[in-house]
């Protein structure tokens, strides 16, 4: 049996603390699946193909690693994928009360489909997609806290509109 597992977000834009769960992820499963949420509520820092092509290029030294996009319920994304686990990286305890709401939830919805949470490094513990986006945005040294392609993508959206 393949254990193929889903690590949903909106990633937005994806930073090196998401690529450090990825990669160990990989590890533990022959497929990992990361999955965009797309919320068409709210427009996004990164447009959806930009963080799509990024997140292929982050990861492209992972063969076991494929990168999609979903819209509507994740569970429902995991069945259709086969995959029984939906694995979340936790930072802080602030992290888990929502994630514990958002994985009872899920099991409800689909209780064959497992939440498994992995703990974030310390060193990346601080480290969220709002906080690149307000070092960029400040004018600060974003570039540490993101993959190489991502760096490009928020580097040409500064020049395009500064400021914003
Ligand atoms: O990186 P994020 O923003 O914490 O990711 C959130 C995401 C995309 C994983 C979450 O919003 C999600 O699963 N959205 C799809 C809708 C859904 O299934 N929600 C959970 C049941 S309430």
């Amino acid at each position: 049996m393949t254990r193929r597992a889903i690590y949903p977000g909106s990633f937005d834009p994806p930073t090196i603390g998401h690529l450090d769960i990825i990669e160990r992820a990989a590890e533990m499963y022959d497929e990992l699946i990361v999955a965009i949420g797309v919320n068409s509520d709210k427009a996004p820092y990164l447009p959806l193909d930009q963080r799509l092509q990024a997140l292929a290029d982050s990861t492209a030294h992972l063969p076991n690693v494929k990168v999609k996009s979903f819209s509507g319920l994740l569970v429902d994304f995991a069945q259709q994928e086969n995959a029984r686990i939906i694995l979340r990286g936790l930072r802080a305890i602030s992290d888990y009360e929502y994630e514990l709401r958002i994985g009872l939830a899920n099991r409800k919805l689909n209780p064959e489909i497992e939440t498994v949470f992995l703990i974030a490094k310390e060193e990346f513990s601080f480290l969220a997609s709002s906080v690149v986006r307000e070092v960029a945005r400040h004018g600060g040294n974003y570039q540490q806290f993101v993959p190489a392609p991502v760096e490009k993508l928020i580097a040409k959206r500064l020049a395009d509109s500064p400021g914003s």
